[in-house]
């Protein structure tokens, strides 16, 4: 095993290395706040004839090819497995192809895609071969099979199985948004809030297409003993205890927890907010007040993936809805959480409007609103603090029936 520092490519088992790249300064991935950076997994198998998983994004492509170079010359590169075709993996592609002619193995829906992002590079005569779920690439001594995994998150989405090592690289799935210069859970400390994070940002929506590649693998008895993806650290020891946690994210587990999730533009929501939240908390059930201009979405993501129910609260501003509330009611639908129950609150001066808004934009995300929604002039005071704090238990009892 080579000693893991940053530059180096890293031996996962005899013959397979990681050669990826560290993208210690990332904070955004497409809207998605990434604090602590990520990775771009890309990992190298030696049998008699070798083949990469995955490339890395554009501005990376330098460090997987050095990577690359200290196992292989680049150039006598066979094969190149593209699980997935978004670019985060691919944007090397084009680079690493000027280097070499390897043969590319990609699912059918990938085909589209990659001409779509890719024609300009001249793709549409890249050596392809089209693969579907079973079928198998034997290198000498090391048999990669492939398993689409439609949906998951794109069409074309697919893990790879390293049958004599059991590795699954499983590119999306399992994922997580940290860079660090070590490569295993063991030695990186508990990567499963950074999953969880993933997880609620990337594939809440996909929850049954997920179910039914997990129902896949134990229907071809694959039992992985690594499981690699394509950002992050890769699983080794916690294996159980990730898998366990995808198994109850898609089936929408929740516990005892409610959030409050706001803005505010002269106080009067936030003092709703603090009047629910401390009811909900006075009633035993965990709470946690989320103002929207000092947490990311991403981050109130992730704390959604296990709550029974939240509140929603904004001040009516141009007879609608505060726009950081609108950001998240649009981020929302498009992640589609399942078994929740929510409220609408907040503030106004005239003609109202944002507690309809918002109780619309649940209803179209296919949230259960409990009604009717609470809308107080200027400030609220004792009627309607103590309308506030009924909101509050009403929603601890919600979270506690679950
Ligand atoms: Fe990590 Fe769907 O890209």
């Amino acid at each position: 095993m080579e000693t893991e520092k940053t530059g180096a490519a890293v031996e996962l088992a005899r013959g397979v290395y990681w050669v990826g790249a560290i993208d210690w300064n990332g904070r955004d991935f497409h809207g998605f706040a990434i604090p602590d950076g990520t990775t771009y997994n890309s990992y190298l198998i030696t049998g008699e004839k070798t083949a990469l998983i995955d490339t890395v994004k554009t501005p990376f492509a330098g460090e997987m090819l050095g990577r690359i170079s200290q196992v292989i010359d680049p150039s006598k590169l066979d094969y190149i497995v593209v699980n997935h075709m978004e670019l985060d993996h691919t944007g090397s592609l084009a680079e690493l192809k000027k280097v070499t002619d390897a043969k590319i193995f990609i699912t059918r829906r990938g085909v589209d895609i990659l001409n779509g992002y890719f024609r300009d590079s001249g793709s549409e005569n890249w050596n392809l071969e089209i693969v579907k779920t079973g079928d198998e690439l034997d290198l000498g001594g090391k048999t990669l099979m492939f398993l689409e995994a439609t949906m998951l998150h794109w069409p074309d989405s697919m893990e790879t199985f390293l049958k004599e090592d059991r590795i699954l690289f499983s590119n999306d799935g399992f994922g997580q948004h940290v860079a660090t210069s070590k490569r295993y859970d063991f030695e990186a400390g508990d990567a499963l809030p950074y999953a969880a994070e993933y997880y609620a940002n990337i594939l809440m929506p996909f929850h049954m297409p997920l179910l039914r590649f997990l129902g896949l693998l134990d229907k071809l008895g694959i039992e992985p003993l690594q499981i690699a993806p394509s950002h992050g650290i890769i699983w080794k020891q916690d294996l159980k205890k990730i898998l366990d946690a995808y198994r109850a994210w898609a089936n929408g587990e929740v516990k005892e927890k409610v959030l409050v999730i706001y803005d505010t533009m002269w106080g009067s929501t936030e003092i709703m907010a603090n009047e629910i939240a401390e009811a909900v908390r006075a009633d035993g059930v965990e709470v946690k007040l989320l103002n929207l201009r000092k947490n990311s979405r991403s981050h109130i993501m992730k704390e959604m993936l296990d709550a029974a129910a939240f509140a929603v609260g904004s001040p009516t501003l141009n007879n609608g809805l505060f726009p950081t509330v609108g950001d998240f009611l649009v981020y929302l639908k498009g992640l589609r959480p399942q078994k929740k129950k929510a409220m609408a609150f907040g503030s106004y001066g005239w003609g109202g409007g944002a507690v309809k808004a918002i109780e619309q934009e649940l209803k179209n995300s296919g949230i259960e609103v409990l009604g009717p929604g609470l809308q107080v002039r200027y400030r609220p005071y004792g009627r309607e603090l103590e309308r506030c704090r009924k909101l509050g238990e009403q929603l601890a009892a919600v979270a506690k029936r679950q």
